[in-house]
C-alpha cells in the first residue's frame, strides 16, 4: 500500500484577479489529504472517500492518469483519509486530486514532473468544476507560499515565515460559500461592466506585487496595509459580506496589521495578519463578533510519499 499527501490553501491575496490571468498570493495549510493506493485482482475500481465532498475528483484523477501514462491495470483500491474539516474551503478537491495522480504514477513507476502533475490535476479539476484558476492545485504541489498565475506559473516561491513573529489568523463566519457559482457571478458582471471590472483587477493586480516585495522584507504593516487595500476592491467587486466585513473590521480595531477576505467570498473565511504576541487579542476579537476561530498553519510542504 503507498499513501501519497497533499495539503489544502489559503489566498493571502489577488482572489478572483488570478482567474484573469493576474497574480496571486497562495500559502500551503497545515490540513492535508492523504491517498492511500493499492493494485487489486478483482477488475474493479474502489473508492473510499468519506472525507472528499465530491469523489468525482477522484474518478477523473484516475482516468486522467491512467490516460497520460498509458496505464493498464486489473483493479485498484483507493481509501482517503484527512484531517480537513469540509466546511471551511481549504480545498480538499484540489489536495484529493493531486495525491491521487501523484500515487497512480508512483504506484505505476511513472516518472512525473511538477509541470505535468500540474496540467494533469487542473484538467481533472476543469473536468469536475469548470472554473478555476488552479492556485489551489499550485499550493497542493508546490507547498510554501507562492506567487502564483493561472495555467501553472509560479512567479515566486516566498521565504515568508507567517508562524513565528508574524502570524496569520483566520476566521469562518459560519456560511459555506460555492466558489464556481460566485467566481461565474463575476465573469457576468465583466460582461457588463468591463472597464470598472479590469481596472480593480489591474489594482489588486499592483497591490499583489507591492505586499510581495513589503513581505520579502519583512515589512509586515506594510503588507497588511495592502491587504486591507485589496479587501476594498473585493468589496467593490461585490463579494464581500456583512459577516466578513464586521470579523475583518473587529480584527483590525484590535490592532491587527491588516485583514481581508480569503477566496472566493460570499462566506466561508477571512484572514488577519497580526504580531504573534497579539494573535490571542485578535483571535478574541473575531470570536466576539460570532466568527469561528480555525486553528491552521501555513507556509507547509507540498506533495509527499507519507509511506
Ligand atoms: O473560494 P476558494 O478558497 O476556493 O478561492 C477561490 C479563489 C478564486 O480566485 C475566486 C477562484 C480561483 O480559482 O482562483
Amino acid at each position: 500500500m503507498l499513501t501519497v499527501s497533499a495539503p489544502g490553501k489559503l489566498m493571502l491575496m489577488g482572489e478572483h484577479a488570478v482567474v484573469y490571468g493576474y497574480p496571486c498570493i497562495v500559502t500551503a495549510v497545515s490540513e492535508r489529504l492523504s491517498v492511500s493506493i493499492e493494485e487489486t485482482q478483482d477488475e474493479k475500481i474502489t473508492i473510499d472517500a468519506p472525507q472528499v465532498k465530491d469523489t468525482r475528483f477522484v474518478d477523473q484523477a484516475i482516468i486522467e492518469g491512467c490516460k497520460a501514462w498509458n496505464i493498464t491495470h486489473h483493479g485498484l483500491r483507493l481509501t482517503t483519509h484527512s484531517n480537513f474539516s469540509n466546511c471551511y474551503g481549504f480545498g480538499s478537491s484540489s489536495a484529493v486530486t493531486v495525491a491521487t495522480l501523484y500515487a497512480i504514477a508512483t504506484l505505476f513507476k511513472q516518472s512525473l514532473d511538477t509541470k505535468m502533475l500540474f496540467d494533469l490535476a487542473y484538467q481533472t479539476v476543469l473536468a469536475i468544476q469548470g472554473v478555476g484558476s488552479g492556485f489551489d492545485i499550485a499550493a497542493a504541489i508546490y507547498g510554501g507560499t507562492i506567487v502564483y498565475t493561472k495555467g501553472g506559473k509560479i512567479l515566486d516561491q516566498l521565504a515568508w515565515d507567517l508562524n513565528n513573529d508574524v502570524s496569520l489568523v483566520v476566521g469562518y463566519t459560519g456560511m459555506k460559500a460555492d466558489t464556481p457559482t460566485i467566481v461565474k457571478e463575476i465573469a457576468k458582471k465583466k460582461e457588463e461592466q468591463p472597464e470598472r471590472v479590469n481596472r480593480i483587477f489591474e489594482a489588486i493586480a499592483k497591490l499583489v506585487m507591492q505586499a510581495k516585495t513589503a513581505g520579502d522584507k519583512k515589512d509586515w504593516e506594510t503588507v497588511g496595509k495592502f491587504m486591507n487595500f485589496n479587501q476594498e476592491y473585493l468589496r467593490d467587486l461585490g463579494v464581500s459580506t456583512e459577516k466578513l466585513e464586521v470579523m475583518i473590521h473587529a480584527a483590525n480595531k484590535a490592532g491587527a496589521y491588516g485583514a481581508k477576505l480569503s477566496g472566493a467570498g460570499g462566506g466561508d473565511c477571512m484572514i488577519a495578519l497580526t504580531l504573534t504576541e497579539k494573535k490571542k487579542i485578535i483571535e478574541q476579537a473575531i470570536i466576539s463578533v460570532g466568527g469561528i476561530v480555525v486553528p491552521v498553519s501555513i507556509h507547509t510542504e507540498g506533495v509527499r510519499i507519507e509511506q
